[in-house]
């Protein structure tokens, strides 16, 4: 018999993104941080990888995002990167990368994909980003928008608000489409408004926080799968209780050592 072939896995491409919208398919994106969850999302069927960095605080224990590094960012791009096999895989831009200038992005968003094995890259900004967007696309770098609340300008925003001006969220989204970024992140904004700026692009909107009327969605993969130990905002549906797991395994494991209980036949040599 000859042998059996591997089925080879193909990654999502940027147009394969795309052509959701088009095709009426919900597109799902979770972040991803390190190699072992980032394997098991992607297995899982996940369409996009988000190296988000929400890292700053979901891994380092910030208070927000503004900490990170890009030395940071491509550390643990570089792991999902190499753990993805079908997800596309975007990565952040952390602060205040994309406000250094156009010359300074793209070496940087360039240092991303070369050095870790993710293909796109994500900056916050609209209408103000125009430019560096536009920069990356001619570079080939394929970028992804992120309007709304914009966790980077947390200060300047005064905190982590709901944003409800429909006519500035239409002006960045659409600001980022002309420039050519091939999807939007849309944080925390009311339902209608999330809807309202999903039918007016042609590129995909992928929503936190913003409704079921976007063309996808994403959370922070430690969100949903219940294992934040902090504070997790409302929009969040948590899917399994990972956090609880791990406390319950571990005390079991302390007492079963304390009481000599393991290591037992089964797991000695
Ligand atoms: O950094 C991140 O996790 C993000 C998502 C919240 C979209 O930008």
């Amino acid at each position: 018999m000859p042998p059996k072939k591997k089925r080879s896995v193909s990654r999502l491409t940027v147009p394969q993104i795309v052509a959701m919208k088009s095709a009426g398919q919900r597109i799902t994106m979770l972040t991803a941080y390190d190699h072992t969850l980032a394997t098991l999302l992607d297995s899982a069927g996940v369409d996009m990888l988000l190296v988000g960095d929400s890292l700053a605080m979901v891994v380092q224990g910030h208070q927000n995002t503004l900490p990170v590094t890009l030395e940071e960012m491509i550390y643990h791009a570089e792991m999902v990167g190499r753990a993805s096999k079908r997800a596309l895989v975007v990565v952040d831009l952390p602060f205040p990368i994309n406000h250094q200038g156009v010359h300074q992005t793209v070496v940087a968003a360039g240092r991303i994909l070369k050095e870790t094995r993710c293909q796109a890259v994500k900056l916050e900004g609209g209408a103000d980003q125009a430019e560096v967007i536009s920069a990356l696309v001619t570079a080939g770098i394929p970028v992804m928008g992120h309007v709304g609340l914009r966790p980077q300008a947390v200060h300047a925003m005064g905190g982590y608000k709901v944003q409800r001006d429909l006519n500035q969220l239409i002006t960045d989204a659409t600001a980022a489409q002309d420039a050519g970024a091939f999807a939007v992140v849309v944080e925390c904004v009311p339902a209608e408004i999330g809807e309202a700026v999903s039918k007016e692009l042609r590129i995909p909107t992928i929503g936190i926080g913003a409704g079921a009327g976007c063309d996808g969605q994403v959370l922070v993969c430690n969100d949903m799968l219940g294992l934040t130990t902090g504070y997790v905002p409302s929009f969040v549906k948590a899917y399994a209780d990972i956090g609880n797991t791990i406390k319950s395994a571990t005390k079991k494991w302390c007492a079963d050592v304390k009481e000599s209980r393991f290591p037992d036949d089964d797991h000695s040599f």
